[in-house]
């Protein structure tokens, strides 16, 4: 039997999600009682890799947290799961991210507040983190100077490593970023903000700014897209839950599994398949918690 743990490392954000959940979003300047909290760990790295754990893999986490109570939660939480986590970087000056989310029980929708004021990871800070023995490296398209430098650091290092980017956000020189690494994963966020209204055209006009051989594009309830260098595009219609009640990292699942098929070979229509299956489970189910498990005695895995 060969053995299908790899070792991924991701690099980005953890942080403290605070959800309400209400039964319909509500006005501005409304006055309204939340019917039930819960606090839970998320952040779009930490939540892949939380995924990624629960397929088998042997996960590392590295970015920054606040030296104050929710950074020691949000690391217990991961520690739980068995992601490594040696190499964060924790500042007394800053707090942890907090997420302050509006589930609406009438839609799914979940409205996010982020707080940050943690300096991001430096690549000062990635070339201390080991790499050996990785498989896979994944960012977060975040401040686009590191970045650049954490990658050309990950290639310098492990040449041949598998790189992927997640691009979720317009910032200012995030397309600088394109050209380091395999594989980039759009949100559908960032492709409208480009003026995009056709996913296919999208996807075409970036191989002239990329290295990449990969490109996917998840489009929420629509489905997701993808190509391969020089290939035709890949479409897959979407998964959907019967009933939708928990949007909230629907996209950290969906990256989860493109990583996860990536590093298992799957050929692209399947991986794209799994990607939707497991994003749109979700869904359908609170949390991220023993998504892999349930989805597979659902049968959707
Ligand atoms: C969901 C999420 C939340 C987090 C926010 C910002 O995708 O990762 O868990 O608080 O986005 O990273």
């Amino acid at each position: 039997m060969t053995d299908k743990r790899r070792r991924v490392l991701a690099v980005g954000v953890a942080a403290l999600d605070i959800i309400n959940e209400v039964a319909a979003y509500p006005a501005e300047d409304a006055e309204l009682r939340s019917l039930c909290r819960r606090i839970v760990r998320g952040g779009n790295a930490a939540n892949t890799l939380a995924v990624l754990s629960q397929l088998g893999h042997n996960c590392a986490w590295v970015g920054t947290l606040g030296s104050d109570i929710e950074g020691s939660e949000v690391l217990k939480d991961l520690d739980r799961r068995g992601i490594n986590t040696s190499a964060c970087v924790r500042y007394t000056h800053g707090c942890t991210p907090t997420s302050y989310v509006v589930l609406s029980r009438a839609s799914g929708s979940r409205t996010i507040l982020h707080y940050r004021d943690l300096p991001e990871l430096t690549a000062a800070d990635f070339a201390q983190v080991p790499l050996d023995g990785f498989d896979w490296v994944h960012f977060e398209g975040r401040d686009p100077k590191e970045t650049a430098s954490m990658m050309q650091d990950c290639v310098g290092r492990l040449p041949g490593i598998g790189i992927s980017l997640e691009v979720e956000k317009p910032r200012p020189g995030i397309e600088t970023l394109f050209a380091l690494p395999n594989v980039l994963i759009f949100s559908r966020h960032y492709a409208r903000s480009r003026g995009c209204t056709d996913p296919r055209r999208f996807l075409c006009d970036q191989w002239d700014h990329t290295g990449a051989r990969l490109l996917i594009l998840p489009w929420g309830e629509e489905g997701a897209y993808a190509q391969l260098r020089g290939e035709e595009i890949c479409y897959a219609p979407p998964h959907t839950p019967g009933l939708v009640i928990d949007t909230l990292g629907a996209g950290d699942v969906f990256n989860a599994l493109v990583l996860d098929g990536l590093l298992a070979g799957r050929s692209l229509p399947t991986l794209l398949r799994c990607c939707n299956a497991l994003a749109g489970f979700k869904c359908g189910i609170l949390g991220l918690d023993d998504l892999v498990v349930s989805a597979r005695e659902a049968g959707v895995l």
